[in-house]
């Protein structure tokens, strides 16, 4: 742009120039037939007076012819420069509006990114605990199931496990996979089940004799926020723990799950 405004600014620079040495031959023809007509060589006054108009003719055309290029030439270098303007403002305009999509992007990105933070964090669900936290114990047999609780924690990352009560509560919906592992010394039975809101799922059975038992099992449950998720004794049986920490429960989110992933199940 700034290139073709030169241009046309030495174009017509260019013209100037030309036209005014095209005027000023002119001018210096007319000065050299004057010492030729005084010489009184054959130069018929007629001929002199036609070739005269004749140059006065031409002298009119060429300025015309100049004008007229003169004049289109500023009209274009204005046109050229009133563009020039326009394509500043235009160019500060889109920069502009640039700058603001960008600034809505990122800011877009950054309340994804705490968005996704958030739901990380909802995310980390997990627990795991032994029945004591020292010495040796039994526990059991009652006459009725109890509810187990698990006092010696590892972890219990969400909170979602309650240490007094023995209940794993789902903070939201998802797959969890639960485990629970028990031990005994015979002559024993020593059994329990993971419940899911009062329902049996799954149980970990095992008889002996003599010596040691042991026996565990493991589930992946569909839980809605709320539900609960805890381990009985049966019944009749016994279950041992100690500092080896044998006798255990633990939970975990898998992944969270939307209504549309359950509908299609
Ligand atoms: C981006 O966020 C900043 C601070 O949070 C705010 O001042 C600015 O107006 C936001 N820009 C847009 C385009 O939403
Ligand atoms: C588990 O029980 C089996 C018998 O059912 C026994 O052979 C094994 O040693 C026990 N393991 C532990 C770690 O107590
Ligand atoms: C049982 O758990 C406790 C921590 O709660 C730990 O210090 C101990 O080493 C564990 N015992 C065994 C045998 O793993």
């Amino acid at each position: 742009m700034k290139g073709l405004v030169c241009l046309l600014l030495l174009l017509e620079t260019f013209v100037c120039v030309v036209q005014h040495q095209v005027d000023g031959g002119l001018n210096e023809n007319e000065i050299s037939q004057q010492p030729r007509s005084e010489d009184g060589r054959p130069n018929p006054p007629q001929t002199d007076t036609l070739r005269d108009e004749a140059s006065t003719d031409s002298q009119q055309n060429y300025h015309l012819f100049f004008t007229d290029i003169h004049a289109a030439l500023r009209e274009l270098t204005a046109t050229v420069t009133e563009q020039k303007a326009n394509n500043r403002a235009l160019e500060t305009q889109l920069r502009d509006e640039m700058n603001k999509k960008n600034d809505e992007i990122s800011n877009l990105t950054l309340s994804q990114v705490e968005e996704l933070r958030k739901e990380n964090r909802e995310r980390e669900i997990a627990f795991s605990a032994s029945l004591i936290q020292s010495g040796i114990d039994y526990i059991g047999p009652f006459t009725t199931e109890i509810t187990l609780t698990y006092k010696n924690v590892f972890t219990n990352i969400g909170n979602a496990y309650n240490l007094i009560t023995g209940v794993f509560t789902a903070p939201l919906k998802g797959a969890y996979m639960f485990r629970v592992s028990v031990f005994g010394i015979g002559p024993t039975q020593s059994a329990a089940s993971i419940y899911k809101n009062g329902e049996r799922v799954v149980s970990a059975d095992a008889y002996q004799a003599k010596d040691f038992l042991n026996s565990s099992n493991g589930v992946v449950l569909i839980l809605e926020v709320g539900d609960v998720v805890y381990v009985r004794l049966w019944s009749g049986t016994r279950i041992r723990d100690s500092y080896n920490n044998h006798s255990t429960f633990s939970g975990f989110l898998l992944f969270p799950l939307r209504e549309q992933e359950l509908c299609r199940m």
